[in-house]
């Protein structure tokens, strides 16, 4: 089945520009400068899959010279209006090939992978791979299995009942309840076993991995954050 990436579309990149750092978003951000700074050296890097910059800006403000890139000329006409000094690029099919193997000593993936085909995943991370310096590191947050069968600050799915059911590689509903679009994004979901074996088809090897709770005392109306992670951050380095 062909899987549409729903990032190409004029109103939901709008509405996608509106959000921030709040809610369940919050978790998974929180932990990336402590991450960062324990395990990134340098300060280049790639922000794959930027959507409208909030991430990029993220990596920006940490001191990172940063690159964002994407394959929704929507979602990055905003990036560039929010943020006219930064450097935003489309990649068309994913060609990465504009730029220098060993380049990077970072590349951050903030939920892109939820919406890259199965069979795409391992060229992309290979090709992720081959972008990094030796010493380099990528940061890959993505959304845990758990998300779509759970509500959430900032998400439904209880109109889909079906994602209970869902398999790796199987698509899921979800709708972002933190801005005005509420059509579902559809994801592809994958697991852990699945991202592992992408991995070391790759030539990656996870390092840590994290699932982020909420404590509680945050400023946000948790529903399950304090007891079900719904992200998963995986830090990866070139395995050979
Ligand atoms: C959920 S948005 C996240 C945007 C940003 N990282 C953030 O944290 O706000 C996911 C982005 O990944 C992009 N994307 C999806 N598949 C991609 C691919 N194969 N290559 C590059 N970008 C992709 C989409 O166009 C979308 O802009």
């Amino acid at each position: 089945m062909d899987f549409i990436n729903c990032y190409e579309d004029v109103s939901r990149a709008d509405a996608y520009a509106t959000l921030e750092f709040a809610n369940t978003y919050y978790l998974a951000y929180r932990d990336l400068p402590a991450i960062m700074s324990e395990h990134v050296t340098g300060t280049k890097a790639l922000d794959f899959g930027c959507g409208t910059g909030r991430s990029t800006r993220f990596l920006r403000k940490l001191g990172f010279k940063v690159t964002g890139v994407d394959i929704s000329e929507d979602m990055l006409r905003i990036a560039r209006a929010l943020d006219p000094a930064g450097d935003y690029r489309l990649v068309p099919r994913d060609d990465l090939s504009e730029f220098a193997p060993e380049t990077f000593d970072l590349i951050v993936s903030l939920f892109t992978f939820d919406n890259v085909p199965s069979a795409a995943k391992v060229r992309i991370f290979s090709d992720l791979r081959n972008l990094l310096r030796p010493a380099g590191t990528i940061v890959s947050v993505v959304s845990s299995p758990d998300i779509y069968t759970h509500e959430w600050a900032s998400f439904t799915t209880k109109d889909f009942p079906e994602n209970a059911a869902a398999r790796s590689g199987d698509v899921v509903r979800i709708v972002v309840t933190d801005h005005q679009d509420r059509r579902p994004v559809e994801d592809i979901l994958w697991t852990d076993e699945s991202y592992r074996a992408v991995y070391r088809e790759a030539s990656l090897e996870a390092i840590q991995v994290f699932k982020p709770l909420a404590q509680g005392d945050e400023p946000y109306a948790w529903v399950n954050e304090t007891k079900i992670p719904p992200w998963v951050i995986y830090v990866l380095r070139r395995a050979i």
